[in-house]
């Protein structure tokens, strides 16, 4: 029979909320270790599927090069500067919308919607104090959502 927490003194008490607290801590560590690879496994799943990427373009095969947004990351302190460039014709009928840029846990950071007419699909993002995986979504009105990634 277990005692009742009101029955224990103070010693005890902290014994079992010290023992909680560790259980706490094993359960937790691995769902965090496991959201993780569940968010890996994810992008495999849905890569060539849902989204593309230059070594999964699906059913649009051959069409990387020019939706596969290209990143470059400068860094200066604790300054980041991204850019990202999808080498995409644009036109009337058939351009980029925006490139999206995503943390590591997919959370948006920013995104940069471009003017057909007037824009070049380019990118510029300042961050500060990040580190970590960073992507970039280029999104195409015609071959749908591109995704490329890089680590600051
Ligand atoms: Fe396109």
């Amino acid at each position: 029979m277990y005692p009742r927490i009101s029955n224990l003194n103070r010693r005890q008490a902290m014994t079992v909320a010290g023992a909680a607290a560790a259980a706490a801590l094993v359960i937790a560590a691995p769902s965090v270790a496991l959201a993780r690879e569940d968010l890996q496994g994810a992008l495999r799943e849905l890569a060539g599927k849902v989204f593309y990427s230059a070594d999964r373009p699906g059913r649009w095969k051959g069409k990387e090069k020019v939706h596969s947004p290209l990143i470059k990351v400068d860094k200066d302190g604790n300054d980041l500067l991204i850019r990202a460039a999808t080498q995409h014709a644009m036109s009337d009928d058939h351009f980029i919308i925006k490139h999206i840029l995503l943390d590591a846990k997919l959370n948006v950071l920013s995104e940069k919607l471009f003017d057909k007419i007037f824009d070049m699909p380019r990118s510029r993002f300042a961050l500060n104090g990040y580190s970590g995986r960073l992507y970039i979504v280029s999104v195409c009105n015609v071959h749908d959502n591109w995704i490329n990634w890089t680590d600051a």
